[in-house]
């Protein structure tokens, strides 16, 4: 067997076997095999495609390519949650507390942000002292003390998806069905969760733009899920626009501290919380304990959970165990609500060292707001300083984007519509330049917009 001839096979597109896969796989592993005969690979599976049974091969041999992590010791059934990533998602920040608060240990590995979408680990990074490097028995001992723990992919998970993500990167080859799946999934197969909620966004601000190729997303991960014999539910949700009303590292942190502590939350980000939480529960040992739990109990359940402030508090001794500071956490609090209650920016940082610019609405018509288009407010707070081109930028982290309306809002002369923060000045003329044509109002006062979820794929 030589990289030539399985070269060859699938330009011819033909089916690869499960030795040639892997051979494959150890070759990239081993830099045995050269970036262009790998890179020439990856371009005839983008034209030819790959059949579920070599997209399954391929998730496993790059599972297997590095460490796989063994969370049995926890002694429950992890429940593992992964975004394909978007603008403004905060959500893992939220679900994780009411998760570990209703008794489902939370033993997550997070990444990092690259291109227009953020990770959650720049987000928790953002809180002063948080130490997203977790050793392999803090992690197990925070499993079971505080019932959470998120911690940076700083272990060898897959080495071979790194290898062959980096190449993806550079040779247009990122953007095929089984490879986006086999990358996420072989990830998460490495990190040990015995069950995955997946939220595939759908959306300008996602991989998927569209829900055909979203579900068919999807479909491919959950068929990987199953072969490798895990419960896996795919919630496939809206990134057409920033979800809720923050985007930015610290920014992002505020918002989710602001919705824990009921001081402010954005409708759709409620729903997509619960949704998820709910499928999370669902596929928990704790549904299989009560199997008479009616799914209005466990809504009623997760609700609670975020109602009462247990999530908050929750929220709190994880960010606390895992050293951050949370004075930073009062402070954001006190801020946003000080600044919430005055009418302005819901969420102000006080003590941020940089600039700030706000943007009025001045049109002479008063209007609502038909839609704020995800992937230009992700490059705007790209350009503000908010994530990173490539994997070695520094970002800023208090920089980002507030969003006073958002799509369905009725807007009137002299709004204040939204709040940049940056580093970088002259990025900011820029930016306010992306937001006005991010932005589209409808004079349709009976405007509505559509719902934050799409569909809910299981098996
Ligand atoms: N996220 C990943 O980890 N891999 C991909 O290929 C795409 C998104």
């Amino acid at each position: 067997m030589n990289i030539i001839e399985i070269i060859e096979k699938k330009k011819q597109g033909k089916e690869l076997s499960t030795e040639e896969v892997y051979f494959f796989v150890e070759g990239v592993t081993n830099e045995e095999i050269r970036d262009y005969q790998t890179s020439a690979l990856l371009m005839a599976i983008c034209l030819k495609g790959m059949s579920h049974r070599e997209t399954y091969d391929l998730t496993m041999a790059m599972r297997y390519s590095g460490d796989v992590l063994n969370l049995s010791e926890i002694g429950r059934t992890v429940v593992d949650k992964h975004s394909t990533g978007g603008i403004g998602d905060k959500t893992t920040l939220i679900v994780e507390p009411v998760m570990a608060c209703l008794g489902v240990p939370v033993a997550k590995m997070s990444g990092r942000g690259l291109g227009i979408t953020g990770g959650t680990i720049d987000k928790l990074d953002s809180i002063p002292g948080f130490s997203s490097d977790v050793s392999d028995k803090d992690f197990i001992r925070l499993v079971k003390t505080v019932g959470m723990v998120d911690a940076a992919q700083t272990r060898n998970l897959a080495p071979a998806d790194k290898k062959l993500y980096a190449l993806r990167d550079v040779t247009a080859t990122v953007d095929n069905l089984s490879l986006i799946a086999s990358s996420i999934m072989s990830k998460k197969l490495a990190s040990g969760a015995d069950c995955i909620v997946l939220d595939v966004k759908c959306g300008s601000g996602a991989f998927m733009r569209d829900e055909e190729s979203a579900k068919a997303l999807a479909e491919e991960m959950i068929e990987i899920a199953v072969r490798a014999g895990k419960k896996c539910t795919a919630v496939v949700s809206d990134m057409n626009r920033p979800l809720g009303y923050t985007v930015g590292n610290a920014l992002e942190v505020a918002e989710a501290v602001m919705f824990l502590a009921g001081v402010k939350q954005d409708l759709r980000l409620r729903e997509l919380v619960i949704t998820l939480c709910n499928e999370m529960y669902v596929l928990s040992d704790l549904y299989d304990e009560k199997s008479d739990v009616s799914s209005d109990d466990i809504r009623k359940q997760i609700t609670e959970c975020i109602d009462s402030g247990a999530a908050y508090k929750k929220f709190r001794e994880f960010i606390k165990a895992q050293g951050g500071v949370l004075s930073f956490i009062d402070d954001l609090l006190a801020a946003s609500t000080e600044s919430y209650e005055s009418g302005n920016s819901p969420i102000m940082l006080s003590d941020y060292d940089g600039y700030i610019e706000e943007i009025y609405y001045n049109d002479d018509d008063a209007a609502v707001i038909a839609k704020m288009d995800a992937e230009t407010i992700g490059r705007l707070s790209l350009l503000l300083g908010a994530g990173r081109l490539r994997k070695e930028d520094e970002i800023d982290y208090g920089a980002g984007i507030v969003l006073n309306k958002v799509v369905g809002d009725y807007v009137e002369q002299g709004d204040l519509l939204a709040t940049m923060y940056s580093k970088k000045k002259r990025s900011l003329t820029k930016a306010k330049r992306l937001f006005t044509e991010a932005v589209t109002y409808t004079d349709n006062e009976e405007f509505s917009s559509e719902d934050i979820i799409i569909d809910i794929i299981k098996r």
